[in-house]
């Protein structure tokens, strides 16, 4: 099947853009299909670098058709200007497409975003402020303004009037700021209706006719896993779904067309922004792998926290996104440590805890129940046919379909030891 989904197993930053664009030679068309320029994808090609927010990173190949798929929040401006950069870095940017369902970032999102984060205080999340947030609530609240929109002047007008009529008061009776003016709005985004009109298509369709027509297409994710809006640690995550499930509604393909899931692992972990970090580092060994591995954000520049990698995070990614394989990064970082820890099980009020309630096959058992399960068939000497990780009837873990003996040992992946 000519579909493969490429996605950050951790908090995001783990070398999604060096891997896509690895890929991108055997790919006719890559789609990204979430998130916005709040994403910021490195790729480091011949000595040059080139930073993309908002453009798939397939655009650096000129055989690729870059799109922008309908579960994208766009600011069109930034779109813009990170195509003149392309442009002058000679990089040819005339296939883009553009879904018109994808929603517009407006004025307001931005604005919105860094005011609600300030009103939050030491209980904000830490985003980028790029009106994210805002854009994909107003999408879910049926008040978005989409791509598609700026194609019609008086649709623009009427919605863009609509929306500040309800925000004009809320900026200024709520954060006491200014009313913003719907007619400059307009007006600015009609330049930008110009310059993107020739863009704008039916994307789903597209990319169903050429995974019809066999060619391959990349599903490039931003952001990740542990930042997913259901499967992340929220509230600390963004608004969009990186993970696989969102590529098929982010980009309108079914799931029949996909057979591979590439999952993203840098040998660390970072994290930018608030929110729960089992494995932190302590501040002096954070500091050696900021410095070494150059963990500063690619959007805001902060310098990212840094910490060992989980392996019950791993665990969790490659579940909830159906894993076919994992693309490991930035090994050369660990490369100056003596000492790499690597998180086993996770410590819960004192209890060491593997999660282990969602496996359902032998082999998938975290190491420490896999022995544990060893033990009793050894001690019991007689073979374990089945393991109960949960109240639920599919709760049960059995062995591997075929195998010829229930006892025999699975065939099991390499597992890395460390400490948590
Ligand atoms: P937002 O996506 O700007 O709303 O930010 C929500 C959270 O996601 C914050 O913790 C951000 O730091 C984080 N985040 C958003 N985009 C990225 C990314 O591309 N890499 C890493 N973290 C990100």
């Amino acid at each position: 099947m000519p579909g493969t989904i490429l996605v950050g197993s951790q908090w995001g930053d783990e070398g999604k853009g060096k891997a896509t664009d690895l890929l991108a030679d055997k790919m006719d068309v890559v789609v990204r299909y979430q998130g916005g320029n709040n994403a910021g994808h490195t790729v480091i090609v011949g000595g040059r670098t080139f930073k993309l927010h908002l453009v798939p990173s397939g655009i650096l190949y000129p055989h690729v058709t870059p799109v922008i798929g309908n579960g994208m929040v766009v600011d069109p401006g930034t779109l813009l200007a990170e195509l003149a950069a392309l442009d002058a870095q000679g990089i040819a940017t005339g296939k883009l497409l553009i879904s018109a369902n994808a929603h517009l970032i407006m004025p307001w999102h931005k604005e919105l975003d860094k005011l609600t984060e300030r009103w939050l205080g030491h209980q904000r999340i830490g985003t980028t402020g790029r009106g994210i947030g805002p854009t994909y609530a107003d999408k879910a609240a049926r008040l978005g303004i989409r791509v598609q929109d700026l194609l019609d002047p008086g649709i623009l007008a009427k919605k863009v009037e609509a929306v500040l009529r309800e925000r004009n008061p809320l900026l200024a009776k709520v954060y006491n700021r200014l009313p913003l003016d719907a007619e400059a709005i307009v007006e600015e985004y009609a330049t930008y209706a110009e310059a993107l009109r020739p863009r704008i298509a039916d994307t789903s369709l597209y990319v169903w006719n050429a995974l019809r027509e066999g060619k391959q297409v990349l599903f490039e994710g931003a952001q990740a896993t542990l930042l997913d809006v259901d499967h992340g640690t929220y509230p600390f995550v963004t608004s969009s779904s990186p993970t696989a499930g969102g590529a098929l509604a982010g980009a309108g393909v079914g799931p029949g067309w996909v057979d591979r899931v590439m999952g993203i692992a840098k040998a660390y972990v970072t994290r930018v922004g608030a929110g729960p970090f089992p494995t932190e580092a302590t501040d002096e060994e954070a500091e050696v792998l900021r410095a070494a591995g150059d963990e500063f954000g690619t959007t805001t520049g902060r310098p990212r926290r840094c910490g060992w990698l989980d392996t019950v995070g791993l665990r969790y990614a490659a579940r909830v996104n159906g894993l076919t394989e994992l693309f490991v990064t930035k090994l050369d970082v660990l490369s100056r440590l003596e000492r790499i820890p690597v998180a086993v099980a996770w410590r819960i009020d004192g209890e060491v805890t593997e999660d282990c309630s969602g496996v359902t096959r032998l082999e998938d058992l975290p190491r420490a129940a896999r022995t544990y399960v060893d033990a009793i068939e050894k001690l019991g000497g007689v073979p374990v046919t089945a393991v109960g990780v949960g109240p639920g009837r599919e709760q049960t873990v059995v062995p591997p379909a075929g195998s010829a003996s229930a006892g025999a040992p699975p065939a099991r992946a390499t597992t890395i030891s460390g400490e948590g």
